[in-house]
């Protein structure tokens, strides 16, 4: 990627999820902007191969494991220095979760692990070394369902968003003046392989969403990458605590264009 800014020079990010979709596309962006970048993904094959397209490090990393999670950033810090930006992004969309109605205290809680507990433990893990260098940036994944309720229901993972959400805000606040912003990013709909492929089978499924997008389509997983090297920069440096919208005018629509 032919990036001009170099924002993110020598500066160490660690970035879960980072072997796919928003988190591989963050990965190139953020090494395209001089980052030294570890990923830390369930998916070996995947993940190793986004490392060494990116020059960075790939852990294999289980991130509802509070072991594996803190062995991620203490791998981080003992090859690059330090640990200056957390992209916590891995997470899970099931298909178990759906309505209230059918969805099982089992697939409940597979979702909270590892949308919610996850983004508790990284963080937990990365704000010891960032309070020691008295600056980060955190960012967690949230998601645009966040905030807005949608009749086709996925209901642990709206929930483990809304925990998200309020989790990055309240930490945000904590460490202010510790020189660390956290920011929960919220993403609308992007175009990832699963979801054009759900989407190629079933066209009335996708025409249901994409008629409260007041841009027509669908967002791109580098739209998202550049908003979270923004979050990660210091061009962000006033942005903390923030319900961080990339979702096209979704969440500020009431009737949108023809
Ligand atoms: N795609 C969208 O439309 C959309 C919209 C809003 C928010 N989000 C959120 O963005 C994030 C990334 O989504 P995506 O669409 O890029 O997904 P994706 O499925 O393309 O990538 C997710 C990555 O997370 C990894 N992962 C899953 N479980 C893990 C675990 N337990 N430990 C470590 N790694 C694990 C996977 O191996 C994969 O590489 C998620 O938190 C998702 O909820 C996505």
């Amino acid at each position: 990627m032919d990036v001009k800014a170099q924002r993110l020079e020598g500066r160490v990010a660690v970035v879960t999820g980072g072997a796919s979709g928003i988190g591989l596309a963050t990965v190139r962006r953020l090494a395209a902007e001089g980052a030294h970048v570890v990923i830390g993904d369930l998916d070996p094959a995947a993940g190793k191969a986004a490392a060494d397209e990116a020059g960075g490090l790939f852990v294999a990393t289980d991130v509802t494991d509070q072991a594996a999670v803190e062995n991620l950033f203490q791998q981080a810090f003992d090859t690059y220095g330090s640990v200056d930006i957390a992209f916590n992004n891995a997470g899970i969309s099931p298909p178990d979760d759906n309505s209230i109605l059918d969805t099982g205290l089992e697939a409940w809680r597979k979702v909270q692990e590892v949308n919610l507990t996850s983004v508790y433990l990284c963080c937990k893990a990365a704000i010891p070394y960032m309070q020691r260098q008295g600056k980060g940036s955190i960012i967690n994944t949230a998601s645009f369902v966040a905030v807005m309720g949608a009749a086709t229901s996925q209901i642990s993972y709206s929930a483990s968003k809304g925990g998200v959400l309020a989790m990055s805000r309240e930490l945000g606040v904590e460490f202010a003046r510790q020189g660390i912003r956290v920011n929960a990013l919220c993403p609308g709909p992007v175009n990832t392989p699963l979801l054009t492929e759900l989407f190629a089978k079933d066209p009335e499924r996708a025409q249901r969403r994409l008629v409260h997008v007041p841009m027509g389509r669908f967002g791109e997983p580098e739209e998202i990458a550049a908003a979270v090297a923004f979050l990660a920069s210091d061009d962000s440096s006033f942005i903390t605590a923030n319900t961080f919208l990339v979702d096209g005018g979704i969440s500020g629509a009431y009737v949108t264009p023809l």
